[in-house]
């Protein structure tokens, strides 16, 4: 699966070890902005390029991170394709997945220890959508 990764300054530690970890893991990672660490860069400049690569590539998935994951998924929810969740939780990740259909996930790196945002960047990777039809239909009324 394709997976595009993009961060402000404020997430650019954590991001490099979730491109690490996936990379390990076999993912095809794409890295989006920012490719450098400055301070003086913007959210949403990395939100609108990953939303924007996810919405064209239906089978890929995003991860954003800034300081507290707030402003990446705001940003990102503004492409109508893009279902941005904020995750703090195992069980965020899980149920974001099943009933949301999530396609990007946001993460707050000043908000999070590095081991837990690990295991939320792979439950919401490994969780499928489960595609009943409530949810479907809930989905669908966001458009
Ligand atoms: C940057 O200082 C910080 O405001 C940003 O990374 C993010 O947390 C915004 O939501």
């Amino acid at each position: 699966m394709k997976i595009y990764a993009g961060c402000d300054h404020a997430g650019f530690k954590l991001r490099t070890a979730v491109m690490e970890h996936l990379r390990e893991k076999g993912y095809d990672v794409e890295e989006c902005m920012s490719h450098e660490l400055n301070d003086d860069d913007y959210y949403s400049d990395a939100a609108y390029e990953v939303a924007d690569k996810v919405a064209k590539d239906p089978n890929s998935k995003g991860i954003l991170i800034c300081g507290t994951g707030i402003g990446m998924s705001i940003a990102a929810n503004r492409n109508r394709n893009i279902r941005a969740a904020l995750c703090h939780t195992l069980y965020d990740a899980e149920l974001t997945r099943l009933h949301n259909d999530a396609n990007v996930l946001c993460l707050g790196e000043r908000v999070m220890e590095k081991e837990l945002a690990l295991e939320i960047v792979d439950k919401f990777l490994t969780t499928d959508f489960s595609h009943f039809e409530r949810y479907e239909k809930r989905i669908e009324r966001l458009k």
